[in-house]
């Protein structure tokens, strides 16, 4: 069974070993989904719940929006995603060396249920739910995304902007209206 408080105690105790540390335990959690659904509720939104927040550590159950893409953005801590439900596709940029603000992709994975990826701290990447439905995922982030100054990339030119923190939120909140007329 999936024990909230029992993950994040175990996620707390590895944090200072890093994202190598936190990955199994994240591995081992959603290799387990139903047990995820019993603890957390299943998926009926989309949306970023915080599970826990602190300036060391954050966990956040992202569900993604059926077809949805997520332009590219930086995080500026390392972070573990683990996705239990749906797919995550995942391209990672990288800055061009002849214009540093503008970025170049540079690789591409495709997270399926079960699947765990582990990001640097200077991981650049856009996240695409390729399926007609919500996809879920826990992410593990080794600082407060929330209280942390980062960039994304305008999706169409691929230039560096500061992060629009609403943009998510709002692209939730359209997406979910959606689901909601489609009944
Ligand atoms: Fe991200």
């Amino acid at each position: 069974m999936f024990d909230l408080d029992a993950f994040v105690a175990r996620c707390r105790a590895a944090v200072p070993a890093g994202p190598d540390a936190i990955a199994p335990i994240v591995r081992e959690a959603i290799a387990d989904p139903a047990a995820i659904d019993a603890a957390l509720g299943a998926p009926t939104r989309a949306g970023a719940r915080v599970l826990y927040q602190a300036p060391h550590m954050n966990v956040i159950q992202f569900v993604w929006p059926p077809l949805f893409v997520l332009r590219p953005h930086e995080h500026r801590l390392w972070a573990v995603i683990g996705l239990y439900q749906g797919g995550e596709d995942n391209v990672y940029w990288r800055r061009r060396a002849d214009d540093p603000k503008r970025i170049e992709p540079h690789a591409v994975q495709a997270l399926r249920p079960g699947d765990v990826a582990s990001l640097a701290v200077d991981v650049i990447h856009s996240v695409a739910n390729p399926i007609d439905g919500l996809s879920a995922a826990l992410h593990v982030y080794g600082g407060d995304l929330y209280a942390t100054e980062r960039s994304e990339w305008d999706a169409l030119a691929l230039t560096e902007k500061p992060h629009d923190k609403t943009f998510a939120k709002l692209a939730f909140e359209r997406a979910n209206a959606a689901l909601a007329a489609r009944g």
